[in-house]
């Protein structure tokens, strides 16, 4: 998948226009156990919705891409005062080790070849800090995709998140979203987990 050519050809299905409808519901209900001033990364950025939402609560917040087109737009829609970072998230030397507090994944796991991701597991360990904190929404079921390939979206079952993260990460809590996009409706899981030290 070329994402930076899509971008270009402005070829965008997966972009909600708005942050995700399970993270906007996340900050209202529970955004105040985020501290102020706590750093985030937000890998697969793309046009930097959630990476602007998580902002606004006060997070210093970096948003990730391998796309710069897409960082770009970001830049012109939110400004710079989320720190827009082009690189491959895969790639663990581009940043020091234990760099953030926490880790918001949304659509970029599931944009990742699946024999790539115990190297995203990897990855999330590298840049957070011991004990800190993955929020991910993954897609278990994403609808198909309109040309019939099989993916991206890559859809990931229960078991295997469970199993992937679970070498490095304890998961506290999983549910399913009280909202998701209409097209995601019972598509999507919400897990937290805290980096083992
Ligand atoms: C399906 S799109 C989702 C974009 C954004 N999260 C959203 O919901 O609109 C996947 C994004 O991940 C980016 N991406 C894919 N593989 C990546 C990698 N290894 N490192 C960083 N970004 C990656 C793509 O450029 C694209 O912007």
């Amino acid at each position: 998948m070329n994402w930076e050519q899509s971008y270009r050809e402005q070829d965008t299905p997966w972009d909600l226009g708005g942050a995700a409808p399970p993270l906007i519901s996340f900050l209202k209900k529970e955004g105040i156990n985020l501290l102020a001033g706590q750093t985030v990364l937000v890998p697969g950025c793309g046009y930097g919705h959630d990476a602007e939402a998580l902002r606004r609560v006060g997070l210093e917040v970096t948003g990730l891409d391998l796309a710069a087109t897409a960082l770009k737009s970001a830049k012109m829609l939110y400004g710079d005062a989320v720190r827009w970072l082009e690189g491959d998230f895969l790639d663990p030397s581009i940043v020091p080790e234990h760099s953030v507090d926490m880790v918001f994944e949304h659509t970029c796991f599931c944009a990742i070849p699946p024999e790539q991701r115990s190297n995203y597991v990897k990855s999330a360990k590298h840049w957070l800090v011991p004990g800190g904190f993955l929020l991910g929404v993954f897609f278990t079921d994403p609808p198909p995709r309109e040309d019939g390939a099989s993916g991206p979206p890559f859809g990931v079952g229960l078991d295997e998140l469970r199993s992937l993260f679970g070498e490095s990460f304890t998961i506290t809590r999983e549910r399913s979203p009280d909202r998701s996009h209409p097209d995601r409706l019972g598509r999507e899981v919400i897990i937290e987990m805290v980096r083992n030290t």
